[in-house]
């Protein structure tokens, strides 16, 4: 498989950083010092910044806004929380699910994250699948296993139109925040674990244009080796995504 038919994407997640004017600020910066480059870029940012962050950013073609969670229901009495359509309304194109953070913090399912997917998709959104290990896992082999359950269980309800909409992140938790990242290999060998599984369900066609993002301690200094691979085909940045030269830098590896 050539990784030239799929789009190379760098995600920004904020998780819960920024008020209002320092998220203005970093979008304004990212658009200061973005050199157009033939990557998609996603700024997955809190609820408040999406509406400020699409507008400000609208006119840079390969830029898009995503958000990092959404309810399962279309709408009504749940207090607090915010609707697939909502954030569609504000200009958003993306949505970040199954996060490693809400499946330990907020106690996410497979199946509550594929509801969500579902959701997501009926309202026009494109899911940014997570999925991954902890370090307990991995170090009982069982890496493999587990990731290709929570992608079964979670995205292989879909019917191929809808899968085709699909971002997937590799996001080992062990690797998260963490400043220990998946050597290149390790990445690479779990992705095209994922690659197989999706063409066994879904085909080729499908496998070949689905990206498939690394996530975790991505930062300017191993990026381009880890994006080098074959199967990974960009990133999902957290904590470097919060200073607009380290997450420009990042964008920039791939050139
Ligand atoms: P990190 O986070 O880059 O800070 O490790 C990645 C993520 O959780 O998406």
């Amino acid at each position: 498989m050539t990784k030239t038919k799929r789009k190379n994407i760098v995600a920004g997640n904020w998780k819960m950083n920024k008020d209002y004017s320092q998220g203005r600020n970093l979008v304004k910066d990212i658009v200061a010092n973005i050199q157009s480059p033939d990557v998609t870029i996603i700024l997955c940012t809190p609820f408040i910044h999406l509406y400020n962050a699409h507008v400000k950013t609208n006119d840079i073609a390969m830029l898009f806004i995503g958000a990092q969670n959404c309810h399962q229901e279309e709408s009504g009495a749940f207090t607090g929380e915010v609707s697939a359509s909502m954030i569609k309304s504000t200009g958003a194109q993306y949505v970040i699910l199954g996060h490693s953070e809400r499946r330990a913090y907020f106690n996410e399912s497979d199946e509550l994250i594929g509801q969500k997917v579902k959701t997501a998709i009926a309202n026009d959104l494109h899911p940014i699948f997570c999925c991954g290990e902890s370090l307990e896992v991995r170090e009982s082999k069982k890496h493999k296993a587990l990731v290709e359950e929570q992608v079964k269980n979670a995205l292989f309800h879909l019917s191929a139109e809808d899968f085709s909409k699909i971002v997937i992140a590799y996001e080992p938790v062990w690797a998260i925040g963490t400043g220990k990242t998946a050597s290149p290999e390790q990445a690479q060998e779990m992705h095209q674990h994922i690659r197989k599984l999706i063409e066994k369900k879904y085909g080729d066609k499908i496998a070949d244009a689905t990206s498939i993002l690394y996530g975790g301690s991505v930062k300017p200094a191993n990026a381009k080796e880890i994006f080098a691979k074959a199967d990974v085909d960009g990133g999902l940045i957290g904590g470097a995504s919060l200073k607009a030269d380290d997450f420009i830098a990042i964008i920039n590896s791939f050139s």
